[in-house]
């Protein structure tokens, strides 16, 4: 048994270890039988990180009992040692290169090891997947690439473990190596190094081996300490999810910790989602006798504002010009665990750091196929996620929600899903399609106070002969809103109706020019129409609007809008058509120039289309003729608004 080289660590405290920086979390991944907790072992005794004797006592016992030495022995007797002793961390084991300290992040079962993962129980900043040199890259060595990869663990090092299984053969090492290298290619992962390893006799593991000349790379170790450093937090914009708020005497301590940025005394912080704002007065920490002049992440800390807030659990502060996202719908990338596969409808609860909301799956948008996920997986809708399958999906919670971008912010853009007690599934959140609603419910007017009309709305029903109200047309391009909306106008009007069209095209051509089909553009854009549209209900008009209007949460607000001037002012329409139809009707030849690429965001083909769960009427114009169509929207609007209306709820079919 070679012995360690000097200057290892057990522990992590030292004052040399201040010096060289932060220690680098490494989490070992890989199939189980790949020869994972070998290599941790041999990687900590020839880092010199096990206790003296530990290696000699374990081979003695071995040696008495008549079994093969196993470094999982030494691991077994050192973790069972480790956990008695209360001073030490027993999630982690620690060791030290000359160049650097590192963490190992533990990594048990799959289940286990995706729920630390995703839930950030688990942080790491780079990852070493364990392959054998015998069977290549396994399905659970893809899984764990492919979660490193979502996880933006960036940096991998990839150790081919049993060489000794292969002979040290060159030749079958550089297919492996390749094998592997193409996989972790497609997902767009560049791995640091691959390293033929043996760990159980140490080969390449802290020391070049003999026994492979042909290899001229680093050993493993080295590989580790050619890594970049760890990433700041420190520097991303400042996040505090509130834990809790304590009150004492008269004042109010908003406890949280500081998961990204830096915060000080005096800054202006913002509550979200209940937008809320103060100036910080004080910082305190628990373990500091004085306040804090700077608390940066990691911290937990205690503010004090300079005036009584009600803000609770689950809001998130944050500086005011670098505000988290404000949103009741997101796409996520999402690993499914529970029991029963997920369907679209399903319910759970989501926790994003600590708000916890009831959360429903609006979508699943695509099954990744782990054996390649290039291959874009189940295209269109899925009907489930199966137990340890990956989706992307599209989760609508109930309450307004404070996150970030994964890619932005790993802290405040993961989450996990909880049914019953359990954790069922977590993921990351990515806002692709999707607007940040922050500025669609921001208002920025203040000292305004409302005028009262002098001419009440049933003032204007009588003189019109009927209610003024909204029928919101709401559907793919090429669906046929427009066209009824106009035929409907021209056959409403001959009948002595007050009514008006506002069309998309023609709103973007005026209101609405300066405004694009981004998805924070055409949230504005049905914003504006909504508040356009309530005002002419409100002035006696029936409006038919014909707008895509790709968003459900758009389309709640416009129905708000529109109801604050009397209730049943507001009727959701879907015109309904398949894709397949519209694309192949194409009146402005959009879908084909949207699929030549010409056109980016275009609804249904790269852009999102969320239909109404509960619309007042549904026309099917894919089914039936446009004489039919417009019958059922005419007789639908003329009974709705007529002086006494029946107001019905339910969906109507034409
Ligand atoms: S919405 O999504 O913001 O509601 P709106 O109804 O105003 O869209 O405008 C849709 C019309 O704009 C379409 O009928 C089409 O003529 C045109 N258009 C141009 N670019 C796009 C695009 N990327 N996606 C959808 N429609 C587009």
């Amino acid at each position: 048994m070679p012995s360690p080289e000097p200057g290892g660590a057990g522990t992590p405290a030292s004052t040399a270890s201040e010096r060289r920086g932060k220690p680098l979390r490494i989490v070992v991944v890989g199939h189980v039988d790949h020869g994972k907790s070998t290599l941790i072992g041999r990687l900590l005794h020839d880092s010199g990180a096990l206790p003296e004797g530990k290696v000699a006592a374990v081979e003695a016992m071995c040696r008495r009992r008549a079994m093969v030495f196993e470094w999982a022995f030494v691991m077994d007797a050192f973790q069972a040692e480790r956990d008695q002793a209360v001073t030490i961390d027993a999630a982690h084991v620690w060791f030290r290169s000359p160049r650097r300290d590192y963490v190992i992040v533990d990594a048990p079962g799959h289940r286990e090891f995706v729920k630390n993962m995703v839930s950030g129980a688990a942080s790491c900043d780079a990852g070493v997947l364990v392959i054998d040199a015998g069977e290549g890259i396994r399905e659970q060595s893809r899984r764990h690439a492919y979660l490193l990869h979502l996880l933006g663990v960036g940096e991998t090092v990839v150790a081919v473990n049993k060489m000794d299984s292969i002979a040290f053969d060159a030749g079958r090492y550089a297919a492996v190596e390749a094998g592997i290298r193409d996989y972790l290619g497609a997902l767009g992962a560049v791995p640091r190094q691959v390293v033929p390893i043996a760990a159980r006799d140490g080969d390449n593991v802290v020391r070049p081996s003999p026994r492979m000349p042909w290899y001229a790379g680093p050993s493993l170790r080295d590989a580790l300490d050619s890594l970049a450093p760890p990433g700041g937090r420190e520097d991303l914009p400042f996040r505090m999810p509130v834990q809790d708020v304590y009150h004492f005497d008269e004042r109010r301590i908003v406890a949280g910790r500081v998961e990204s940025g830096r915060l000080r005394p005096g800054d202006e912080v913002l509550f979200s989602p209940s937008n809320k704002t103060a100036r910080v007065a004080r910082i305190e920490a628990w373990n500091a006798p004085a306040p804090v002049a700077e608390a940066a992440a990691g911290r937990a800390i205690g503010l004090i504002l300079d005036e009584p807030l009600f803000v609770e659990r689950g809001e998130t502060a944050s500086h005011r010009d670098r505000p988290p996202i404000e949103t009741d719908v997101f796409r996520a990338w999402l690993f499914w665990l529970g029991r029963e596969p997920l369907r679209p409808g399903a319910r759970c609860v989501l926790r994003l750091a600590t708000a916890e909301t009831p959360v429903e799956v609006q979508s699943i948008d695509r099954l990744i196929d782990i054996d390649d996920p290039t291959a874009g997986g189940s295209g269109g809708e899925a009907a489930e996620v199966a137990r340890d399958g990956i989706a992307e999906v599209v989760l609508r919670t109930r309450a307004m929600l404070a996150l970030d971008e994964y890619a932005a912010n790993p802290r405040t853009g993961r989450f996990v899903l909880v049914q019953g007690r359990d954790i069922a599934g977590g993921g990351v959140v990515d806002m692709r399609g999707y607007p940040d609603q922050r500025p669609l419910i921001t208002g920025k007017s203040t000292n305004i106070s409302a005028v009262e009309h002098a001419v009440g709305r049933a003032d204007r029903a009588r003189r019109n002969g009927h209610r003024g109200g909204v029928v919101w047309l709401t559907g793919l391009s090429g669906a046929g809103k427009s066209t009824l909306a106009v035929a409907a106008e021209r056959h409403l009007f001959r009948k002595g109706y007050q009514v008006y069209v506002l069309d998309g095209d023609n709103v973007r051509g005026g209101l609405n020019a300066n405004l694009g089909f981004s998805p924070g553009d055409r949230a504005e854009n049905i914003r504006r129409v909504g508040e356009v549209a309530a005002l002419f209900a409100d002035c006696g008009l029936i409006v038919l609007t014909a707008f895509i209007s790709p968003y459900r949460s758009d389309r709640e607000r416009a129905r708000a809008a529109a109801a604050r001037g009397g209730a049943n002012a507001f009727h959701e329409a879907y015109v309904r058509a398949p894709l397949a139809v519209c694309e192949a009707r194409d009146p402005k030849g959009l879908y084909r120039r949207a699929r030549a690429g010409e056109i980016a965001d275009f609804t249904g083909v790269s852009a999102p289309y969320e239909p109404p769960s509960r619309p007042e009427l549904v026309i099917d114009t894919g089914d039936h003729s446009i004489e039919r169509s417009l019958r059922a929207l005419t007789d639908y609007v003329e009974r709705s608004f007529a002086l006494a209306p029946a107001a019905p709820r339910d969906a109507e079919r034409s």
